[in-house]
């Protein structure tokens, strides 16, 4: 299969161009369960209320809305490169602070971060190397990751696509970000592979869980 572009531009303009739709349709499209996922891995992750946390591509700020029930607000960091989908985020949630970054160059001091999390996100960079270098970067020794996406592609996920070309039919109008989707799902490492990317990279494996049979994994890397 065609590797799918993924230059800065085109996804940032994709998202802003889908920002305004982008929470019903995940909700559409997952049914729902994406909630669910975040706030369990958010749980499991656990982050102390002092500590400083950065969600990467925080989109419409999700994540940072969980990361609220366990991190006190000044402390919590988003950054994302979509003007559209922060503004949605920073309605949501006025009182923490949002930046609008490339999460390959990411605006943070060297070893500053406790945790970072990730969520739906590392699929969509140009350079995953790039960035998974730039998270140990940023992080303090001991630092963790909390990295969300698509698992294994087993017929669950295969019936997952089926539901999203079923909407790519349905809703002509965001059918290239749908369809952009489906290709960066195919494309992304299953976190077998996934794993041995932030091994090299130092980073440990210290959890790794599937949800929805599979379909999405999280895992939690701490840095070594
Ligand atoms: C699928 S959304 C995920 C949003 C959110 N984390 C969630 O789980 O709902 C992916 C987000 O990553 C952002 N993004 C993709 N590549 C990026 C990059 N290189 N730098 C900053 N943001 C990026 C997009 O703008 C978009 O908001």
């Amino acid at each position: 299969m065609k590797e799918v572009s993924k230059s800065p531009n085109k996804i940032s303009n994709m998202f802003n161009e889908i920002a305004n739709v982008y929470d019903r349709n995940n909700d559409i499209i997952s049914l729902g369960l994406h909630r669910i996922v975040k706030k369990f891995a958010i749980e499991e992750f656990n982050p102390n209320y002092n500590e400083i946390v950065v969600d990467l591509c925080c989109g419409t700020g999700d994540i940072c809305g969980y990361l609220l029930k366990y991190v006190k607000s000044n402390n919590i960091i988003g950054v994302d490169f979509s003007s559209e989908m922060l503004n949605i985020a920073r309605h949501k949630y006025p009182s923490l602070k949002f930046i609008q970054a490339d999460i390959s160059d990411v605006p943070q001091e060297t070893s500053r971060v406790d945790k970072i999390t990730i969520c739906f996100g590392l699929r969509n960079v140009e350079n995953r190397d790039k960035v998974i270098a730039e998270m140990h970067r940023i992080l303090k020794p001991d630092g963790e990751i909390l990295h969300i996406d698509f698992g294994n592609k087993n017929c669950f996920s295969k019936i997952f696509d089926l539901i999203v070309l079923l909407l790519i039919k349905l809703f002509r109008k965001n059918a290239e970000s749908y369809e952009y989707l489906i290709h960066s799902k195919s494309q992304f490492p299953v976190p077998k592979e996934l794993i041995e990317e932030f091994k090299k990279a130092n980073f440990e494996l210290k959890k790794c869980k599937n949800f929805i049979f599979g379909v999405v994994s999280m895992q939690i890397y701490k840095k070594i």
